[in-house]
């Protein structure tokens, strides 16, 4: 495709190839960015209007915007990886499609799935050489909020799309060892009715002080229970979950409204059910995850999302104490899976499924 949607205009003092180089040898996640950003704007009149490729620059934005005051904002997470075949996106038009989904739960225009692609394109393009060697990739972060300055209740009638990107390592410090999880009895991310199957950024900020309670003792991640009965295992803050049983199962939670339909999860299960697993989306409560991890029945549990890729769980905390799982590492099956969902992404293992979006 052309990009004729999205005019570029060239970052005047682009970031020098050394700079670059030493920014990107060792990037952690989400904390420098590339030298371009899409911006496109959306009002009732135009519609989705002026999408431009430009230097990334901070936003002017008029103190009362309503995304500052009723958060009315919504992101994906995606990322550009580099395979023999080029620059390569894995299943952008799902993250479209949740954008669209997002965007509806929050009362805000849906970008058509063609257009969100093209923005997407046209930055990866942009700054190609952000786009790490090795097990590195560009994490693009595509979001849209409010920003009609307006201080009375109700959807907003001006969104700014924009999207950036960060070059990224591993998520979790450790890389692929398997993390620590901390199961939150305080609070919960999501109930019925409410946002938890968007991505939109007030879960996340909901979701922080768990995190922070996490982070305080000794877990790399929070596990959210559902917020009825707090009994049923849902998702972490950032990542779905799974659950590897000694008898072939593969167990994850149901998508209900409350968790975020992950595009890893989608993939995972379909890649599981093709590697002879039954796979389960039914509902797993907290009190079966310890005695089956105690019993050895649950040989392994992992995490899974674009940031964190596939992540063994190699022990869970609680208020009232702990256990840990099959060998407290990275379980062979975990393994085996990451293996192949990552050869995929990154093209050395075959893509049966069309999932690969060369740019
Ligand atoms: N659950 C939450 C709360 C997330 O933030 C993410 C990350 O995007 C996921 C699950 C995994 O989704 P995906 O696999 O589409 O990245
Ligand atoms: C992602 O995986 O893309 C997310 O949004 C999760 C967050 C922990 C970075």
């Amino acid at each position: 495709t052309d990009n004729q949607s999205f005019k570029l205009t060239k970052h005047p003092s682009p970031t020098s190839p050394e700079k670059r180089a030493a920014l990107m040898e060792n990037p952690g996640f989400g904390k420098i960015f590339s030298d371009h950003m899409v911006t496109m704007s959306w009002n009732a009149e135009q519609g989705w209007h002026n999408g431009e490729v430009k230097a990334r620059a901070p936003f002017a934005i008029d103190p009362a915007a309503a995304v500052l005051h009723y958060a009315q904002e919504i992101f994906e997470g995606m990322k550009a990886y580099r395979t023999k075949d080029g620059i390569a996106l894995f299943r952008p038009e799902e993250n479209a499609r949740r954008m669209a989904m997002s965007a509806e739960r929050m009362a805000m225009p849906a970008i058509p799935e063609k257009l969100f692609i093209e923005a997407v394109e046209a930055l990866v393009r942009a700054d190609a050489d952000w786009i790490p060697e090795g097990d590195g990739s560009l994490y693009i972060r595509p979001f849209m909020f409010s920003s009609e300055p307006f201080l009375g209740v109700r959807p907003a009638s001006d969104y700014i799309f924009c999207v950036i990107a960060s070059p990224v390592g591993a998520y979790f410090k450790g890389g692929y060892k398997a993390v620590t999880v901390w199961v939150s009895d305080d609070y919960t991310r999501a109930a019925p009715g409410g946002t938890g199957a968007a991505k939109c950024g007030g879960n996340y900020a909901a979701s922080l002080i768990a995190q922070a309670e996490a982070t305080r003792n000794g877990c790399d991640q929070v596990v959210f229970l559902d917020a009825v009965e707090h009994r049923w295992v849902e998702e972490l803050g950032g990542m779905n979950v799974f659950f590897v049983m000694d008898d072939n199962r593969l167990v994850t939670p149901p998508l209900g409204g409350t968790i975020l339909p992950g595009i890893t999860r989608a993939s995972i299960i379909k890649l599981a059910q093709e590697a002879g697993l039954t796979v389960e989306e039914k509902p797993y409560s907290f009190e079966e995850w310890r005695k089956d991890a105690e019993s050895g029945k649950l040989r392994e549990a992992f995490a899974c999302g674009t940031a964190a890729v596939v992540a063994g769980i190699g022990s869970v905390r609680f208020k009232d104490g702990s256990f840990s799982i099959g060998n407290s590492g990275d379980g062979e099956v975990t393994a085996r899976l990451r293996a192949n969902l990552v050869g995929i992404q990154r093209g050395s293992v075959d893509d049966a499924h069309g999932w690969v979006h060369v740019v």
